[in-house]
């Protein structure tokens, strides 16, 4: 398949990559490029060339489906360094995104002139690699090491205003792009190639006080990731070594990060995140609903932040609460948000106010009538939200959407309480709703095609990636953490201390371990939905200790002590002799000798529980796909990116390993909580992975 092609202008050459949907540098793509460069490095007729491509943007990077196959040549440091060394001039021509090996083809080339929308970026750092085709060498030398160390540890998008200032563009255009770039080349006759590599970089600034400088500033936010720490080292070799060696050393520290897991485990939840929003029954052809008005019932904790989803792209809210002071405190957070966003620089007053002019406060049901789309946020009680749509069922006008913000509830008996329950499912925020990327939404047993194709284009819509769930206690994410906790929880009645199974936990690469995520949230959440179920629906030997806790009004942080007590003003946890106390007593009440836990046997129970029940999930059709499951994991519970997510870090772990010590469990644990998964036991036995089944079931 041809992605290259030539059309010649005058003197100058137009080499155009077609290969949708993003150009990726492809294996054709480079030997295009290469052969391309060859054939016209040979004609005379040819004085100068331009580089474009077809469709909606540049060449946006190396070709990340081929990542795991043998390389075949022409390989793209050598296609780059082609481009470079050419003595005709080279320009780009840039629209859409130069990303990772687009911006490293346009570094090679020798002047680049882009649209003022175009972005350039070196985004290898999210997959877990770095710039491998020259990209840590060349931008260091043109747009300055600092400029290019921020670039390629964030992997952000740079606009083209500032990739213009750093010397990256030589000119934006706001005319045919295509002509500027001939034009370009035309005035590059004269002038000969200017190649990045031969440019000096005065490195006297840059010594190891500032390489130490940037490592301190991302110790935190690249806790257990592999790539970043490479990263720095390449533009370190930028800084004090020829281009040559800079470039051969760029090719190890690439070799070290693509043979490392984390960079499939990166490459599995790009994908993954990609994938979720393609659904059975669902295609392009479905047709959506038109949101133009969203309602919000309840400003509580979740319904500010829900509202604050939409206004921010531009939909207004109306919102509802019971009483004039809940509205008002509701609003009055929403209003401090975005204050605090004011504060940091992020809005102008003005935009504040426009904000705050999409928000409708309303105690009247009536009010929701022109709304498309209503959310409700209220107590997590079935009786309430029965009644709540029992009046939305009144008032909301046909065709609306309506949505509950449940974490657990049943949506199917929710919906039954409408004479429409093909427009009702479940929209799960998960908290700060304003902030947190995942949605969960929640397809149950009547929903309507076209209102879940609308929720899942509504999600995007939203910045959030939204993931369909089936309708079970917890659905997705929830019903994974309960397991977990369990686990956690039993590992401190049977001799761990709640800051030795936070240790684990969080040096795994969770965010924070489950004793402090349980302080954080409340721990008398968690008590009052067992009083709710009744001791024989738990293990009562996980929680008698918590519940203890909360009966003396230990409710966690607060109330300024929980599982850990915690200093006046101060959010760290400090271990109290107290709760060990009593954490020791009530495992003497069970008969339970302690005795220390591993961390690593603390965090292999914690994740084999969260496996598990992912692989009963998936067995039930609740999710569509094991990588469905990751990506609600990753996004909302902060499960380390870098390890892919639960059922990822299963399929490296082998299933039948996880299959057996799942059973090795239940014969040691007790069989009640460790019934392995009938599609774990079926995976396993055909040596099989989650991804085997992902690409057998759901494409
Ligand atoms: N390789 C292969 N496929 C890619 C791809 C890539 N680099 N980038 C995007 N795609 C695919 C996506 O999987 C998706 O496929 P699908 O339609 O079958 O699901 C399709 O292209 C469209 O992608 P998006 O849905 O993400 O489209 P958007 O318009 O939202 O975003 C984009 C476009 C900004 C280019 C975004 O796709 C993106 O960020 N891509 C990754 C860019 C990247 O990481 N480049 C660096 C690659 S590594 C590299 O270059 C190594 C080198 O240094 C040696
Ligand atoms: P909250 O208690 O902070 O807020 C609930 C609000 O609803 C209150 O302001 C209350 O005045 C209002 N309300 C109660 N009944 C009402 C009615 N009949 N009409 C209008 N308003 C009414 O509760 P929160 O935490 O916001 O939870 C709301 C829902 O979101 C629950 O279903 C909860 O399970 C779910 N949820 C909560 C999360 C969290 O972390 N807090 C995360 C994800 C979902």
């Amino acid at each position: 398949m041809t992605t290259v092609s030539r059309e010649i202008r005058g003197n100058i050459a137009v080499l155009t990559v077609d290969n949708p949907p993003v150009n990726a540098l492809s294996h054709s793509v480079r030997d295009g490029l290469s052969k391309e460069m060859a054939a016209l490095a040979a004609d005379d007729s040819v004085k100068a060339i331009v580089i474009a491509c077809a469709g909606r943007t540049f060449i946006a990077g190396a070709d990340i489906r081929e990542f795991g196959s043998a390389p075949k040549e022409p390989h793209l440091p050598d296609v780059v360094n082609q481009i470079e060394a050419m003595e005709k001039p080279v320009v780009a021509a840039i629209h859409g995104t130069a990303l990772g090996g687009g911006l490293e083809v346009a570094l090679g080339c020798h002047y680049r002139v882009a649209v003022p929308s175009a972005k350039i970026g070196l985004p290898e750092v999210k997959l877990g690699i770095l710039p491998g085709a020259g990209g840590t060498q060349r931008l260091p030398r043109i747009a300055g090491p600092a400029n290019a160390i921020e670039a390629i540890l964030s992997g952000r998008h740079v606009n083209a205003k500032e990739a213009l200032g750093w010397g990256v563009l030589d000119e934006i255009t706001d005319g045919d792009l295509l002509e500027a770039a001939v034009a370009m080349a035309e005035g590059a006759i004269e002038k000969g190639p200017r190649r990045v590599g031969e440019m000096k970089i005065d490195g006297s600034q840059f010594g190891k006080e500032f390489f130490d400088g940037v490592r301190k500033s991302i110790a935190r936010k690249t806790r257990g990731y592999f790539a970043p720490e490479r990263c720095i080292q390449c533009v370190e070799a930028a800084v004090s070594m020829p281009i040559e060696e800079g470039l051969k050393r760029e090719r190890e520290l690439f070799y070290e990060c693509a043979s490392n897991p984390q960079s499939k485990a990166l490459q599995h939840m790009f994908f993954a995140e990609r994938q979720v929003s393609r659904i059975p029954g669902i295609t392009k052809e479905t047709p959506r609903r038109e949101i133009k008005r969203v309602g919000i019932i309840g400003a509580g904790t979740m319904g500010g932040g829900i509202a604050m989803n939409f206004v921010n792209v531009g939909i207004p809210v109306t919102i509802l609460e019971v009483q004039q002071e809940a509205l008002d405190r509701g609003l009055g957070v929403v209003r401090k948000n975005y204050e605090r966003s004011a504060a940091k620089g992020k809005l102008t007053a003005d935009q504040v106010e426009g904000l705050m002019g999409l928000f409708t406060g309303t105690l009247s049901y009536d009010d929701l009538s022109d709304c498309d789309l209503i959310i409700e946020a209220v107590f997590e009680t079935m009786e309430i939200k029965e009644k709540v749509f029992t009046q939305l069922d009144a008032v909301a006008k046909p065709g609306a959407i309506l949505a509950s913000n449940t974490s657990y509830l049943d949506v199917d008996k929710i919906a039954a309480c409408t004479k429409r329950p093909e427009d009702v499912l479940g929209l799960h925020f998960f908290s700060p709703a304003n902030v947190m990327r995942l949605l969960e939404i929640v397809r149950a047993e009547k929903t309507a095609d076209d209102v879940l194709a609308t929720c899942v284009d509504l999600a995007k819509t939203i910045r959030k990636v939204g993931v369909v769930a089936g309708v079970c206690h917890g659905f997705i994410g929830n019903r994974m953490l309960s397991p977990y906790g369990r686990e956690a929880s039993l590992a401190v009645i049977e001799g761990a201390k709640p800051e030795e199974v936070d240790k684990a936990l969080f040096d795994f690469g969770m965010p924070m371990g489950p004793m402090t995520m349980s302080d954080m949230a409340g721990v008398d959440i968690g008590y009052l939905n067992r009083k709710g179920m009744g001791r024989e629906n738990y293990e009562t030997k996980a929680y008698d200790w918590v519940d203890r806790l909360v009966e003396m009004d230990r409710k966690g942080l607060k109330v300024g002590k929980g599982i850990y007590k915690y200093a006046e003003g101060d959010r760290t946890p400090q271990p109290d002799p107290e709760v060990m106390k009593i954490i020791e007593e009530e495992s003497a009440k069970l008969g339970i000798e302690r005795k220390p836990i591993p961390a690593e046997d603390i965090v292999e129970r914690c994740m084999m529980a969260l496996i598990n029940e992912g692989a009963k999930i998936l067995g039930e059709g609740k999710a569509y796909r094991a990588s469905d499951i990751d990506v609600v994991y990753v996004n909302g519970y902060g499960y380390p990116p870098y390890r892919g997510g639960p059922m990822h870090y299963a399929d490296t772990l082998g299933l039948d390993k996880v299959y057996a010590k799942i059973v090795e469990f239940g014969e040691t644990m007790g069989p009640r909580w460790w019934q392995p998964a009938p599609l774990l036991k079926e995976l396993a036995e055909a040596g099989k992975t989650f991804a085997d089944y992902d690409r057998e079931n759901a494409g």
